[in-house]
């Protein structure tokens, strides 16, 4: 028996393995509606045996786009091209995710392909961002953000309610709320790029405020027995980690009394100019661990997990309760096969669809058949 093959429930979720697939943006959206792409994409992706699929970061406001592709979920319309999403998510036996998110001062940029830059500003494509205080990410993103008044707090708030109940009527079982990677919220919390004077800033209590508040108010409207989760960055890699891990793990502690019942843990991201160690696999597992341990909730995390010893491990050895697996799901839909096949898990072919499992297991040795 193989640790990343066994289930995992939580609330009245259950997953049928500890393999997640995180958010990844397709930039494939018209004015946040998804289409095709996105219902074949997360179609396929289901279709290859993880036990969660999260669709991507989607903005809760136009504002909130990372780029003008970006899929959204502000207004009724969008809700039936989602749902559809979730639907066939769901008839290929994994449970349904979703990621709402508003990118803050990182918002109105170019996709990634043609430039992953900010669109300039005044250019008709783009837009006003919106931050903590009127200061530019840098690098690829100088644009400089509006100070966000008391009311648009307020405003972006009932946003990510609003679009959480969208969420949930288009029958998505599980809500990944995006505080992480310097977009709003994650910008909110971090004292590089929140110098607010007000309720907002200041101490981490202050800083935390807006991510409290929102987790809050979409707990009121999120069913209670499913699910409700945050993507959320506990360290930069700018040489003040300790502090900002003790800061947030105490966050986290008062995210899981407002609700959150597992946390996606993440880098910040919120300077161009850090340490990261990508290099090294699995590193953000024991941060997780420590994570799970000191504020006493569910972990899952990414980043270089996707190696079959490695997500093994981290399962088997409690770091994570599930491992996020994304780019090579990207190479190979039906990568939970592989690792399967490759950890000897009893009967991989649990992963296939039957159409698949039947060639590729059940009749492996049997020569070509009659067909
Ligand atoms: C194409 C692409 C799009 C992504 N979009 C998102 C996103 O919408 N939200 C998010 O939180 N992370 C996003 N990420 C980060 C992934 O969720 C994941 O953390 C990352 O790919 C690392 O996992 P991996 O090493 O298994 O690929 C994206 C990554 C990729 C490759």
């Amino acid at each position: 028996m193989t640790a990343l093959f066994t289930p995992f429930k939580l609330k009245d979720i259950r997953l049928r393995n500890r393999i997640a697939i995180p958010p990844m943006c397709q930039y494939m959206a018209q004015d946040g509606y998804v289409n095709d792409w996105h219902l074949a994409h997360y179609t396929s992706l289901a279709r290859g045996g993880a036990g969660l699929v999260i669709v991507e970061a989607t903005g809760v406001s136009p504002e909130g786009r990372i780029t003008p592709n970006c899929a959204g979920l502000w207004e009724d319309g969008q809700v039936e091209g989602m749902a559809r999403i979730a639907q066939a998510i769901k008839a290929a036996g994994a449970v349904p995710g979703i990621q709402l998110g508003h990118a803050g001062r990182k918002a109105s940029a170019n996709r990634p392909w043609e430039g992953d830059d900010h669109i300039p500003q005044g250019n008709p494509r783009g837009w006003q961002t919106l931050a903590p205080s009127a200061i530019a990410f840098g690098a690829g993103l100088p644009n400089v953000p509006k100070a966000m008044t008391l009311a648009d707090i307020a405003r972006v708030k009932s946003d990510f309610v609003a679009a959480a109940k969208r969420a949930r009527d288009a029958g998505f079982e599980w809500l990944e709320l995006h505080f992480a990677h310097g977009y709003l919220a994650q910008s909110f919390f971090s004292t590089h790029s929140n110098q607010r004077t007000d309720a907002y800033g200041g101490n981490a209590q202050n800083r935390g405020r807006f991510l409290l508040e929102t987790l809050a108010a979409v707990r009121e409207v999120w069913p209670e027995n499913l699910p409700l989760t945050a993507r959320f960055g506990v360290i930069e890699y700018d040489g003040r980690d300790e502090q900002t891990l003790t800061e947030s793990i105490d966050l986290i502690k008062q995210m899981r009394t407002n609700g959150l019942d597992l946390l996606n843990v993440s880098v910040n991201f919120v300077i161009p100019d850090t340490t990261i160690p990508w290099g090294t696999p699995a590193f953000l597992a024991p941060i997780a661990a420590r994570v799970s341990r000191e504020a006493g909730l569910p972990v899952a995390s990414s980043w270089g997990m996707d190696d079959p010893q490695v997500a093994e491990r981290v399962i088997a050895d409690k770091q994570l309760d599930l491992v996020m697996i994304g780019r090579a799901m990207l190479a190979n839909p039906h990568y939970p096969y592989v690792l399967a096949q490759a950890l000897g898990a009893d009967r991989p072919d649990w992963v296939l669809p039957t159409p698949y499992a039947h060639w590729l297991e059940r009749y492996r040795g049997a020569g070509k058949g009659t067909r």
